[in-house]
Order: C-alpha cells, then structure tokens, then sequence
C-alpha cells in the first residue's frame, strides 16, 4: 500500500478527492498524515473528520525558510512516506533535501497547462488572455514555480466561461480526476526521467 503525505494550505478539494478515491477502494494508498502550514486551512477540518493525522508547521515559528522546510521533511520521513502529494501548498520547495529525500516522489497539481500559465492565479491569467482551452497538469516539484516535469495532462474547454470563477470550477472539476488517476500509476508502477520527458512503466 502506498504511504501517502498530503501538505496543503487551504480549501483542501483535491485532499478530500484523494480521502474518497481511498474510501471507495480506488486507490491502494494511506494517507498517513496532512501536513499544512495554516491553522485555518479547511483541510484540517477534513482530515479530522477522517481520522487522517495532523501536523501544523508554521512558518513563523523558523528562523529560516529551510528549517522551516526541514522541519516539514523530518516529520513526512517519521511517516515513512512513499509519495509527496501537494495540494494547494502555496510555497516553493527551498531545501535540497527534498530532492535527495524524495527523489522523484513529489508531486504538485496546477490549474492550467503547463508551461503556460504557472504562478499562483493561473485562471485568472488564462481567463484574461483568452484562452480557449485550458486545462491542468499534474508534474514532479523541482526548486522552480510550476517548472517540474510533466506528468499527465488534462484539457478543459473554457470557450463558454464568463467568469474567472467559472474556469476554476470547471478546472477544479477535472484536477480531482487527474489527480486520483496520476496517484493511481504510481500504486501500479513506477517512473523514470529521460532528460526532462517523464517515463512511466507498469509492473
Ligand atoms: C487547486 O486549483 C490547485 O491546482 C491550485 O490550488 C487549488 C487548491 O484547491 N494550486 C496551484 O495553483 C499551485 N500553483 P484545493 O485546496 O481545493 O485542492
């Protein structure tokens, strides 16, 4: 059974699509813990609510970024975690450790088709430029914004949206499902990099 370790800053809607997808036996995985960095995040109401333990790691309580991160990595290793799962963690990764830790088993979802419109109000930019298609993408984390290789891709027609909202909604829609499917492969197989294409192979 894969080990998993949530860090999440928020609302939380792709944690909880992770809870249900292992709730109803669609993935062979455990969230062993939900690591989050804000008190108020919704997250932590849904962990609760499913027994999932927590860990509140506060930036202001560090005296720099990368004892902050270290701190972070020091507890998912005490979970003995397989796979890094970021959702809706608002932060760069600043250490090295991470790499070392977790070589290729930290993964990010991000609301458009990378590598357009990474950042943090990727709706919002492609709804303001006009896109007709936009989409999300699920890619390894390296030390960049949203710069990881890609692994899995999904496309969403927002040609009919009105509003930024609208985009996020149907976006957030599709992330669920991506997710869930790119969590999936790793409990069925595992990756490789060749230069920065992602390699998948089924056992
Ligand atoms: C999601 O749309 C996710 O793709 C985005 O934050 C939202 C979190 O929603 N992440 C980023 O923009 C990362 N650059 P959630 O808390 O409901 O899962």
């Amino acid at each position: 059974m894969l080990k998993l370790g949530v860090i999440a800053s928020g609302h939380g809607s792709n944690f909880q699509a992770i809870i249900n997808a292992i709730e109803n036996k669609e993935l062979d995985a455990k969230i062993e813990v939900l690591i989050t960095d804000n008190p108020d995040a919704y997250s932590i109401q849904r962990a609760k609510k499913h027994s999932i333990p927590i860990e509140l790691i506060e930036r202001k309580n560090f005296p720099t970024r990368i004892a902050f991160d270290e701190k972070i990595i020091s507890t998912l290793k005490s979970y003995s975690i397989d796979l890094v799962v970021l959702a809706g963690y608002m932060r760069l990764l600043k250490s090295q450790k991470w790499f070392s830790e977790f070589p290729i088993r930290i993964i990010n979802i991000h609301p458009a088709l990378l590598p357009s419109f990474p950042g943090t109000h990727a709706q919002k930019d492609a709804f303001e430029y006009g896109v007709k298609i936009s989409g999300c993408t699920v890619h390894f984390v390296d030390e960049g914004l949203d710069t990881g290789p890609i692994i899995a891709q999904r496309s969403v027609d927002i040609s009919d949206c009105v509003s930024e909202e609208e985009v996020k909604k149907k976006i957030l829609v599709q992330e669920h499902h991506l997710y869930k499917s790119v969590i999936k492969m790793f409990t069925k197989g595992s990756f490789r990099m060749e230069g920065r294409r992602v390699v998948y192979t089924q056992d």
